[in-house]
């Protein structure tokens, strides 16, 4: 059992709580937004999460897990400070690590000797190295320990990974940071710090290019006459690929893959290489939204102007309410820039939710869809598929329908009478 402060309460701190918590740990889980704070020490959750609710109610129960605002007391006493604050980022692409920055200047005088403070942010390579000389202490070490879970599945992700990376220079710290996560059946890679923070940027550049790939290889599905399904489906099975991040889609966004594309090509720049394959992945997913757009359009037969379309989706994917940089919103944009009228129904949405003033919200799926001309699936929750197509074709004054999540039948949806159009599907 370690004593650990978790520094940033967001989808990656209040996991990391909850779960180390879950392990054994004693976790002081430490923001700066007090209202949060206030919150999470009754048990409120402010972000959805499966499973998340009860490892904090149990955490909180069985004294292993607190809650407080402001880092220097939590740390004191603490054998370990994770850092798990945001790094948004900046007009050149560049992921500004200002946050990580003032924490460790907060805490440098604090923290007792042989604290290892753990890095868990996504960071610009070389930054490990940077709060290392902020620190300003020999008996402290810095640590490497990049966070690779999904919004929507954190807890299982973060409790059954495939692997635990550690980056560090010492040894002897990497190993004590393996020792946190002992009880958990994962490989543990060991690595330098600057390979840890690289294979972060590189995991999730994989995958945002993985996904473009199959979003353009839909599109020339359409145009030879082949399905995107058993291609996919055969190019999956061939283990050097695999089957998983096959299904197009809207676009790839959220709040890790646009910022963390843009972090790797201004550091390859700033290293003096151009990246340019991910310059062209990061074109293709802007493509791929004016492309849902455009199939809207040609649906409703060119003008888009005074259409009332109803938007199904609006997270940037299913079981979270994150709408940060959604495919499902930047579409939106493009509709209402042709001069749709938007009405949007999601589960995790409602009207005080931070979306374009253009987006009219509504409480249920048969509301968003009432009278529309043209209905566009864009977030993949399984109400969708499960819900009575029949009878919301019915409500829509002409059933048309863009499935930009390929979630539906093709074949039953035509059957009910819907013009449909989806992802190279046959
Ligand atoms: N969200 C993900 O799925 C995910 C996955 C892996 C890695 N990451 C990375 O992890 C980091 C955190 O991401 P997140 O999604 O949890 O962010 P978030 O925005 O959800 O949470 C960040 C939290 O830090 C708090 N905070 C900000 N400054 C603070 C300070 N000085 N002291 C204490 N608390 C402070 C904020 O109030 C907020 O609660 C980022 O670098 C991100 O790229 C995110």
């Amino acid at each position: 059992m370690s004593t650990i402060s978790v520094i940033g309460a967001g989808y990656v701190g209040l996991t990391t709580s909850a779960c180390l918590a879950h392990l054994g740990h004693e976790v002081i889980c430490v923001d700066i937004d007090q209202e949060k704070i206030r919150q999470l020490k009754q048990g409120k959750i402010p972000i959805h999460e499966a499973g998340l609710p009860e490892l904090v109610q149990t955490g909180i129960s069985n004294r292993c897990l607190q809650f407080v605002v402001g880092a220097k007391d939590a740390v004191a006493s603490s054998e370990f400070v994770f850092l798990c604050l945001p790094t948004p980022q900046e007009e050149d692409g560049r992921a500004d690590v200002d946050a990580l920055l003032s924490v460790v200047n907060q805490i440098r005088e604090v923290v007792s000797p042989g604290t290892i403070i753990v890095n868990k942010s996504t960071v610009p390579v070389g930054t490990n190295t940077t709060l290392a000389t902020a620190i300003r202490r020999d008996d402290v070490s810095v640590v490497s320990n990049p966070e690779f879970l999904r919004e929507g599945a954190a807890v299982t992700d973060f409790l059954q990974p495939d692997r635990i990376v550690i980056g560090a220079n010492d040894s002897k710290a990497g190993d004590r940071v393996a020792q946190i996560y002992e009880s958990i059946d994962a490989p543990i890679v060991h690595v330098d710090p600057a390979s840890a923070e690289t294979i972060k940027y590189a995991t999730n550049s994989f995958l945002a290019t993985k996904v473009s790939f199959v979003n353009a290889l839909a599109a020339v599905c359409e145009a030879v006459g082949a399905d995107i399904d058993a291609v996919t489906a055969g190019l999956g099975s061939d283990t050097r690929i695999g089957p998983r991040f096959l299904q197009p889609g809207p676009g790839w966004g959220g709040s890790c893959f646009p910022k963390d594309m843009h972090a790797l090509v201004r550091i390859a720049t700033d290293a003096g290489y151009e990246f340019d394959l991910l310059r062209a992945v990061i074109s293709a997913n802007e493509q791929q939204f004016e492309r849902i757009a455009t199939k809207a359009e040609r649906l409703l037969e060119g003008d888009l102007a005074g259409q009332n379309i109803a938007l199904l989706g609006l997270t940037f994917k299913a079981h979270t309410d994150d709408l940060r940089n959604s495919p499902a919103i930047e579409v939106a944009r493009r509709l209402a820039k042709k001069g749709a009228i938007l009405r949007a129904y999601d589960p995790m949405v409602n009207s005080t939710s931070d979306i374009p003033s253009e987006i009219e919200i509504a409480t249920t799926i048969e509301n968003a869809v009432n009278q529309a001309d043209l209905a566009v699936v864009l977030t993949e929750w399984p109400e969708f598929a499960s819900a009575d197509w029949p009878v919301l074709a019915d409500l829509m004054k002409s059933p048309r329908l863009v499935d930009a999540r390929n979630l539906l039948d093709r074949d039953s949806m035509i059957e009910l009478g819907f013009r449909y159009d989806d992802l190279g599907r046959t």
